[in-house]
């Protein structure tokens, strides 16, 4: 949550932190800001709302600024004080002369500004990050000649909470510095020129060489140079780490809005998560992780919202092929339990940034049972992937809309492979069987591609059933009940209507209440014995005059019965079927909500990477 960027080189800083702005501002956008040092002073712009709105005001600025070298910038997603432009980012001290930006909370800020109101100092926001902005502009008051890095460091051993933060001081032009606590923050290396940035996103259009800066670091830009420092301001060596990523990937092309682009993207994001762990015999290979799974007799999944569905995808596949027990767990939940496990229980945890702090928790919780960790991101070099013992990254690309769905596929696809994995360690499925479900799974990108063309322009009067919607039930059984949570998710979280996903059998004991013309039902059909039975659940929401959506397998004369409208999916495998039937989902709630003006991509409320508890 809330993006940093920092620049300093060339004449050409606010072109650098507004581009990179642009790239972030899935991590929030209530207001955006920037500090410039101009002469001999900070120069500090801040606007409420959309990004757009501080480039009108920098554009209206008769480009004088466009020649400035050196700044940092800011995204917000608000924690302490509404959206306002005093609660704007940068918030700055010393009458203007140190301006900072951050990312996260400082637990202690109540403590501190009671301190400084106690010395004199004026508050104008209600942030809890102008503490920082007063404590390093007193810093460098009392201590004249002392680096800004080291400034900065002593203020930060006052601070409690999560943090990455950027500042700039009029006392050192030419220099920004920023430091991270449990918040994201990388340094991207140019030539004459360098950066730094809260994710490897905001900066594909300028270089694909970084430097991770790990906690409790501190680190000083120049044009010219990247220091990095220890707390104690030791320094530190960082090999740089190069990012595959194309600039196109963080570009709309063709594509009005993000989702779309990315719903596309699955079968290139199913290909690539695919490639080299799978062979075309069907055999997987997961040696990548490092793991001895032999001794593993329990598993329990950590994730929160899509990712958690990719989770209870992968529990029922892993039951079922493996015969290990998985507890799917709501990380922000489990941080706080008291978790049963051993040394043989692995922990699974799931995160597309590889940044959310309850995931992150959870992982901290079940080390206290000595279980081994696996990661499961779509983020290289995320902090997640520093705190577990091993990594299964998914191959999905940037994913910058903030309602997840290529990430999901990919995440499903390596819950899929780990299934298949431990079945065969376990030994509890033949050979010949593994080999010919990895053979399904491979034929995952082209059966979502085919998924993909099949509902090209067939949505539009599954939405018509949305027009006056005040709720929908998502219903689905066995592995279509966390499909029918994903699309639910997905449907409020971008059209704003309140939207349910049960188990179709749970229904009657209780939502079937709010079922009437106003409460579309999205039913995922299915195969197989549980078919029949979601069939009879619908059917009793039919008979209650719900205008029911039925997602099913093309020429299904079932469907037609129940469903005012069906949406059809190509027949496919068994281990396929989540994947396939998430894609109709995902373009219903996408056409929901853009037939209602909303933005997709940012959704009110909330923000891509959810970095605070
Ligand atoms: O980055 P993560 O996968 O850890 O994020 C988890 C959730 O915040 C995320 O999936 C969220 O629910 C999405 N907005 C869903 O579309």
């Amino acid at each position: 949550m809330c993006g940093i960027v920092g620049y300093v080189g060339k004449e050409r800083c606010v072109e650098v932190l507004m581009q990179g702005l642009g790239h972030l501002e899935y991590r929030g956008y209530d207001s955006a800001g920037l500090a410039l040092h101009e002469g001999s002073g900070i120069e500090s712009i801040r606007e409420v709302g959309r990004l757009e709105n501080l480039g009108r005001t920098v554009a209206a600025r008769n480009g004088h600024l466009s020649r400035l070298r050196a700044g940092i910038g800011h995204t917000r997603w608000a924690t302490h004080g509404r959206p306002s432009q005093e609660n704007a980012h940068p918030q700055v001290g010393g009458e203007g002369s140190v301006a900072v930006v951050h990312n996260g909370i400082i637990e202690n800020f109540a403590e501190l500004k009671e301190e400084l109101l106690e010395r004199g100092v004026r508050f104008g926001s209600e942030t809890d990050t102008e503490v920082m902005a007063h404590l390093l502009a007193e810093r460098i008051e009392g201590n004249p000649g002392e680096p800004l890095r080291e400034a900065l460091s002593g203020v930060l051993g006052r601070l409690e909470g999560s943090f990455a933060v950027a500042a700039v001081s009029a006392a050192e032009p030419g220099v920004v510095v920023a430091a991270r606590h449990q918040s994201p923050l990388v340094v991207g290396l140019g030539n004459g020129e360098n950066f730094l940035a809260s994710a490897v996103q905001a900066l594909l259009g300028e270089t694909r060489e970084f430097l991770v800066v790990e906690n409790g670091e501190v680190v000083e830009v120049t044009d010219a140079s990247v220091r990095i420092f220890t707390q104690d301001g030791e320094p530190v060596e960082r090999e740089p780490f190069e990012v595959d990523w194309d600039a196109e990937a963080v570009e709309l092309g063709i594509y009005e809005d993000f989702m779309m682009k990315e719903i596309h993207e699955q079968p290139e994001a199913l290909r690539a998560t695919l490639s080299g762990r799978l062979d075309a015999g069907g055999g997987v290979d997961l040696s990548e992780m490092g793991l001895d799974l032999s001794g593993i007799d329990r598993i329990v999944v950590v994730a929160c919202g899509t990712a958690l569905h990719a989770g209870l995808l992968g529990k029922g596949l892993i039951e079922r092929l493996a015969r290990v027990p998985v507890e799917v767990a709501v990380a922000s939940e489990y941080r706080y339990s008291d978790p049963i496990g051993d040394e043989n229980t692995l922990v699974v945890a799931i995160s597309q940034s590889g940044e959310t702090t309850d995931t992150l928790a959870a992982v901290g919780t079940a080390r206290a049972f000595g279980g081994k960790v696996l990661a499961v991101t779509n983020t290289r070099g995320s902090l997640i992937t520093r705190e577990a013992d091993a990594v299964l990254l998914t191959q999905a690309g940037p994913e910058i809309c903030v309602a997840s769905t290529k990430a999901f596929a990919a995440q499903v696809a390596v819950l899929d492979l780990l299934a298949l994995n431990l079945a065969r360690v376990k030994g509890t499925i033949g050979e010949d069987e593994l080999l010919s479900l990895g053979r399904d799974l491979r034929r995952a990108p082209e059966k979502v591609a085919a998924t993909l063309a099949l509902l090209e322009g067939k949505i539009g009067d599954a939405v018509e059933l949305f027009e006056d919607a005040r709720c929908s039930l998502f219903l689905g059984r066995g592995p279509a009940f966390p499909a029918a949570l994903e699309g639910a998710l997905k449907l409020k979280e971008i059209s704003y209507i309140p939207s349910e996903g049960y188990a179709a059998g749970e229904m009657k004991h209780g939502p079937i209440a709010l079922v009437d013309e106003q409460c579309p039902v999205v039913a995922i059909l299915g195969e197989g014995t549980l078919r029949e039975k979601t069939l009879s659940n619908v059917e009793e929401t039919a008979a209650r005059g719900a205008n029911v959506i039925a997602i099913a397998r093309e020429d299904d004369p079932a469907a037609e019965r129940v469903g005012r409208v069906v949406l059809s999916v190509p027949d496919a495998p068994e281990i396929l079927r989540p994947l396939v039937w998430t894609v109709p989902l995902q373009l219903l709630a996408h056409d929901v909500a853009t037939d209602r003006g909303l933005d997709v991509d940012k959704p009110r409320n909330l923000a891509k990477s959810v970095t605070v508890e």
